[in-house]
């Protein structure tokens, strides 16, 4: 049987319009720290993550092309409210960057470094190969610069950052494990062999990846910095059982 080819396409898609949009809010990202006169390193680390995110973009939509798409301008359905970090809006900016970092790039991109290499492990098709690859290595890059703009944000102002994290922090756990960490009872996987070989993979991976990645990388890494990690993930709001 071969691979569904629509569930292959749709799936590139939606991840091309995804990239478009970390590209959008990397670069928003950028602003603040430039407003906020972050240090040489973590700028230049920030403009690079702006640069990656475009690549993604422009590859994702190469793969999608690759696999059969004719489609012309898929970014066209994004409303602008889609593009900007809605983290703390109207706030003072350093708390935006607090939150928008332990949001988007300490929990956001710790789980789609794990997905990301979950999906490579199954791939056998080339285009999606190669851009998992570098979708795999960008990642861990990314990953390292959203810790140390913490690291940055801690030196500045410990008790704030703490403050901030202890308050937000259940409301991210929780929204990420909606998206990921959930399996419906009913759920019927349409990701088979065939479909892994173009860089998808089930649902239930999905799942053993988010709580994996959780317990093995965000929250030992916010407890590194007395962020208490453990106990915002205790207190998130729990899901309902579909
Ligand atoms: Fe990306």
């Amino acid at each position: 049987m071969p691979a569904n080819m629509d569930i292959v396409k749709a799936e590139w898609r939606a991840r091309a319009i995804a990239e478009y949009r970390s590209a959008s809010v990397a670069s928003e990202f950028l602003s603040w720290l430039l407003r906020l006169t972050f240090s040489s390193d973590i700028l230049q680390a920030s403009f690079s993550v702006v640069g990656n995110e475009l690549d993604h973009a422009d590859m994702t939509w190469e793969v999608y092309q690759a696999l059969g798409a004719t489609e012309e301008d898929p970014l066209a359905e994004i409303t602008e409210g889609a593009l900007v970090l809605p983290q703390a809006f109207g706030k003072p900016t350093f708390e935006r960057v607090v939150l928008a970092c332990l949001d988007v790039y300490c929990i956001g991109e710790t789980l789609a470094a794990a997905l990301f290499r979950a999906m490579q492990q199954g791939v056998a098709e080339n285009a999606p190969k190669q851009l998992l690859d570098r979708l795999v290595e960008d990642a861990d890059q990314h990953v390292q610069f959203g810790w140390a703009v913490i690291d940055e944000c801690l030196d500045r102002d410990a008790k704030k950052v703490a403050s901030l994290a202890k308050k937000h922090l259940p409301e991210y756990f929780s929204r990420a494990e909606r998206a990921w960490g959930l399996l419906p009872d009913t759920w019927i996987e349409p990701v088979g062999p065939h479909e892994q070989r173009f860089g998808l993979i089930a649902r239930a991976r999905y799942k053993r990846e988010f709580y994996q990645a959780i317990a093995e990388q965000v929250i030992p890494f916010l407890e590194d910095r007395n962020l208490q990690g453990r106990a915002a993930w205790g207190r998130r709001p729990k899901p309902k059982k579909k």
